[in-house]
C-alpha cells in the first residue's frame, strides 16, 4: 500500500470543500420543516417574509415558500447576529435560513428554527413593495395578480385548486376513463351560441375579399374561418364512440360580454362523455363526481378550507345572520350527506310559477309561461330556497338547448340536465346525445347549423352508432364552491374578462 506524502495545499482545499458542503446543503421545504422530527441536523430553508417583529435580543420572521399555508417562525438571538444584517429583510423580500428546527416554547407553532446564519436574497421596498401587512381587498389584489400567489388567501386557492385538477384525473383514471386532448382551436362551434373569438392570421388592416365583396377565409391560416373552442364535446363524442369512457379537461373560450361574477371569457372545463350511457347515469356520473371533489378536499386540504372558512366568516360578519353563508366546511358536509334532487323543468317550472318570490315580483324575470329559460335567480331560488340542496333539472324546452341533445317523445323537450348549486346556479350542463342520424340531422337543419362543416359528427351516427351521454363542469365555478370565495376572479389565477387581460 502507498501512502502519498500529504501536502499543505491538500487542506486548504479540504477546507475549500466542507465550506462548499455548507453552501450546498438541500433546501428544506417549510412544509417538511414543521412536521420534521428532526431536532440535531442544520437545515436551510428558503421562502419570502411575511412579518418580522423584534424585540430586545431577539427578532421573529414568519417565513413562507408557499408549499404549505403555515409560516415557520424563524427565531434570530440578536446576540449572535447582528439586527443591521436583518434590516432589509421586510414584508415580501426572500431570504435563505440556516439553523436548527427545536420545539417552540410559543403557542401557534409546534417547532421553530433557530437561525445560526441568514441571508437576504432579495429586498422589497417597504415604500414600493403594495402587500404590507394589513388586510387587502380583493379588488385591489386582482390588479395586483403578479403578486397575490404571495398572500394567504391566494396560495391557499393555488393549492386548493391544483389538488381539485389532480383529484379530477384521479377520480376518472380510477373509474377507467381516457383523458382526451381536444382541440383548442376549431372550425365548428359546439354550442351553436356564436360567442366564440374568431382565429386568423389575416391582416385586419388588409382583409383580402372574394368576388362576392366577403372576406376570402380561403386566404387565412387554415384555409377556413377558425375559432377557439366553446367546449371539447364534439371531439370527446368521437373518441366516446370507440373507447366507451372519456373525458377532457381543457380551456374553453366564451365571448360573451357578461361581466358577472360567475363568467370568465377563457375558463377551464371537465367533459366526460360515456357511450351506452343514458340521462340517468349521467346523473348519477355527476353527483358521485361532485361528491367525490368535495370529500377529496375536506380529506387533502383541511389547512386552507379552515383558513377559507375563517375568511369568509370575516367577509360577512356584518351581514344579517339570515344572509350569511353557511359555514363552509359544514355546508361541503351537507353536500355529501344529501342525495341531489332530480327534478324536470316542467316541475321547477310550476315550483317557481307558484312561489311567493314569483308571486311578490321579487324575481327580475318574472315566471309567467312553460318555456322561458331559467335566469340565475330562478336557480338559486329553487336551491337555496325551496329544495335547500344541490338539484339537478332534467327534460328542458328543446328551444332553449343545444342541437346536439336527445329529443324526448313528446317532441316538446330534450334530454338535458343541469346540475344547481347552492351560491353558484348552474355548475354542470349536459345531456344524453341525439344518437338517431335523421333526428339529429333534422335538428341542426332547423337550427341552421352550418351541416358542411359538421359531416364528421353526423358520420358517427351513421357507423355504429349507440346511445352516450355526457356534460360539462365549469372548473371555476366547482373552485367557487369548494372555497367559498363569491367571484370568478379569484379562482383563476390570470382571469380574462370583457376589457380585462393584463397579465
Ligand atoms: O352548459 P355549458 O355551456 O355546456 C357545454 O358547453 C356542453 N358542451 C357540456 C357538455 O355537455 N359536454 O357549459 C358547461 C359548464 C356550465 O355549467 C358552467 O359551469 C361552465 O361550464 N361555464 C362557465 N364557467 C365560467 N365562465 C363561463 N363563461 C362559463 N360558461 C359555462
Ligand atoms: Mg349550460
Amino acid at each position: 500500500m502507498h501512502f502519498l506524502p500529504v501536502r499543505p495545499g491538500f487542506f486548504v482545499f479540504l477546507h475549500f470543500f466542507f465550506d462548499q458542503i455548507s453552501i450546498e446543503v438541500k433546501r428544506t421545504e417549510i412544509k417538511h420543516a414543521l412536521l420534521s422530527e428532526d431536532f440535531e441536523q442544520e437545515i436551510k430553508v428558503m421562502g419570502w417574509v411575511r412579518t418580522k417583529r423584534t424585540s430586545k435580543n431577539v427578532a421573529f420572521i414568519a417565513l413562507n415558500d408557499g408549499s404549505v399555508m403555515h409560516d415557520l417562525q424563524l427565531v434570530v438571538d440578536l446576540e449572535k447576529i447582528p439586527e443591521e444584517s436583518l434590516a432589509l429583510m421586510h414584508t415580501g423580500a426572500s431570504v435563505a435560513a440556516f439553523g436548527k428546527l427545536i420545539p417552540s416554547p410559543g403557542s401557534g407553532q409546534r417547532v421553530e428554527l433557530a437561525v445560526s446564519s441568514i441571508e437576504l436574497l432579495g429586498e422589497a421596498n417597504p415604500d414600493e413593495y403594495p402587500l404590507q401587512p394589513k388586510k387587502h381587498s380583493l379588488e385591489f389584489l386582482r390588479e395586483k395578480a403578479h403578486l397575490r400567489f404571495r398572500t394567504r388567501t391566494f396560495s391557499a386557492i393555488t393549492r386548493l385548486r391544483h389538488a381539485m385538477i389532480f383529484a379530477i384525473h384521479k377520480f376518472f383514471n380510477d373509474r377507467g376513463f381516457y383523458n382526451i386532448h381536444s382541440p383548442i382551436i376549431t372550425a365548428s362551434d359546439a354550442e351553436g351560441a356564436g360567442e366564440m373569438f374568431q382565429v386568423t392570421t389575416l391582416k385586419l388592416e388588409k382583409l383580402p375579399f372574394d368576388e362576392n365583396g366577403e372576406i376570402d377565409y380561403k386566404q387565412d391560416f387554415f384555409g377556413r374561418k377558425a375559432n377557439l373552442t366553446v367546449s371539447g364535446q364534439l371531439e370527446a363524442e368521437l373518441a366516446a364512440l370507440a373507447m366507451s369512457k372519456v373525458y377532457t379537461f381543457g380551456p374553453t373560450f366564451r365571448a360573451e360580454n357578461s361581466n358577472t361574477s360567475r363568467h370568465l371569457a377563457e375558463f377551464w372545463m371537465i367533459e366526460p362523455e360515456v357511450a351506452f350511457n343514458d340521462i340517468n347515469d349521467n346523473m348519477d356520473l355527476a353527483e358521485e363526481m361532485l361528491k367525490y371533489l368535495i370529500s377529496y378536499a375536506l380529506e387533502n386540504c383541511s389547512d386552507e378550507l379552515q383558513f377559507l372558512s375563517k375568511r369568509q366568516q370575516e367577509e360577512e360578519k356584518n351581514k344579517k345572520p339570515e344572509d350569511r353563508s353557511m359555514e363552509l366546511i359544514e355546508k361541503l358536509q351537507f353536500v355529501l350527506a344529501h342525495p341531489f334532487e332530480r327534478i324536470t323543468y316542467t316541475e321547477a317550472i310550476d315550483i317557481l310559477r307558484n312561489s311567493n318570490y314569483n308571486k311578490k315580483g321579487k324575481f327580475a324575470y318574472p315566471i309567467e309561461k312553460w318555456g322561458a329559460d331559467l335566469q340565475s335567480e330562478h336557480e338559486r331560488y329553487l336551491v337555496e330556497k325551496h329544495f335547500k340542496k344541490p338539484v339537478i333539472l332534467t327534460d328542458y324546452p328543446r328551444e332553449i338547448k343545444a342541437f346536439y341533445m336527445k329529443q324526448n317523445d313528446d317532441g316538446k323537450t330534450v334530454r338535458a340536465m343541469d346540475v344547481l348549486f347552492p351560491g353558484i346556479g348552474e355548475i354542470i350542463g349536459g345531456s344524453q346525445r341525439e344518437e338517431v342520424y335523421e333526428k339529429l340531422l333534422q335538428r341542426m337543419e332547423e337550427m341552421h347549423i352550418p351541416l358542411e362543416s359538421m359531416w364528421w359528427f353526423l358520420e358517427t351516427r351513421k357507423f355504429g352508432t349507440v346511445p352516450h351521454a355526457g356534460y360539462g363542469l365549469g372548473f371555476e365555478r366547482l373552485m367557487l364552491f369548494v372555497s367559498g370565495m363569491t367571484n370568478i376572479r379569484d379562482v383563476i389565477p390570470f382571469p380574462r374578462t370583457p376589457l380585462n387581460c393584463e397579465f
